[in-house]
């Protein structure tokens, strides 16, 4: 949906020297805010906030619901670089353009990657408010970001994905929600379907029987290409709705997005715990 003549590379290096032009200091770690999970930039005591649109060759959101700028500034006292609002494939995009902040974030220097999402239960022992700390993922959106030309210094052209969610990080994760009494986290697999319509009874029955615990229509392209990248990746999941084929209940957006509002603040103590941590060691 980008019509730049200029190649992938040269569109991600132009962006990521836009940014580095404003700031000559980029975090080294980022955050990815999901579906109704916006309020935790408005708890960062922000330095920077560069709109998406201004930013060269970076894509732009088309859903309401995903407001689109870079954020830099303090959280918990750590400077941190949050990326509010993201890309969907369900909008229209194709993974390279989904996953172009990424990259970009990859040319800034970024180390540590959060990426938080709005997803539904599969998992029949989930509820509305569960935080499940992704373990591994399956990829249904019958794409995948690195097809095509390899650009070698970004990474291999087969990297390999038996661990891309480091588990120093998920231990982390489930230790500083220990830390923080922070109830309901649990780990699991994630399954990213393209959307945009939501799941059939008959779909859910097979996605759980996949092997999947949560299914949402985000993050996996994002997290392929950080791994791809050397990134060391967090992905978080609230559980909006659980998703029961044999009782099967609309789901609805409206839901989606209030649920995020409640549950935001144990996700923000968490992440802010795990930051805190991260620059720790542990
Ligand atoms: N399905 C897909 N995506 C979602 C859901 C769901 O049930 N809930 C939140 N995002």
């Amino acid at each position: 949906m980008n019509g730049s003549a200029l190649s992938y590379k040269d569109q991600v290096e132009r962006a990521a020297s836009y940014i580095k032009g404003i700031c000559a200091h980029i975090p080294d770690t980022a955050i990815q805010l999901g579906t109704g999970l916006g309020e935790l930039a408005g708890r960062m005591e922000v330095e920077l906030e560069i709109a998406y649109e201004d930013i060269p060759c970076f894509p732009q959101s088309t859903v309401e619901s995903h407001h689109g700028a870079l954020l830099i500034g303090r959280l918990g006292g750590r400077r941190t670089l949050i990326l509010s609002g993201r890309f969907h494939f369900y909008e229209g995009y194709s993974t390279r353009e989904i996953t172009l902040p990424i990259r970009v974030l990859q040319l800034l220097g970024t180390t540590n990657l959060i990426i938080t999402n709005a997803a539904g239960g599969l998992n029949p022992l989930f509820m509305p408010g569960t935080i499940m700390v992704i373990r591994d993922h399956l990829n249904f959106l019958g794409e995948n970001p690195l097809r095509g030309p390899n650009i070698d210094h970004w990474g291999p052209r087969f990297p390999d994905f038996s661990e891309p969610y480091g588990p120093d990080l998920i231990k982390t994760a489930l230790d500083s929600a220990d830390h923080c009494s922070i109830d309901k986290v649990v780990t699991g697999t994630y399954v990213c379907i393209p959307g945009p319509s939501l799941e059939t009874p008959a779909e859910t029955r097979w996605l759980r029987q996949c092997g999947a615990d949560a299914v949402g229509m985000s993050s996996v392209p994002e997290i392929i290409v950080a791994h791809h990248g050397s990134m060391r990746v967090l992905g978080l999941s609230l559980i909006s709705n659980v998703n029961d084929p044999d009782n099967f209940q609309p789901i609805l957006l409206e839901e989606i997005i209030a649920e995020g509002q409640r549950a935001s603040a144990r996700l923000e103590k968490l992440i802010v715990e795990f930051i805190k941590r991260l620059h720790q060691g542990g």
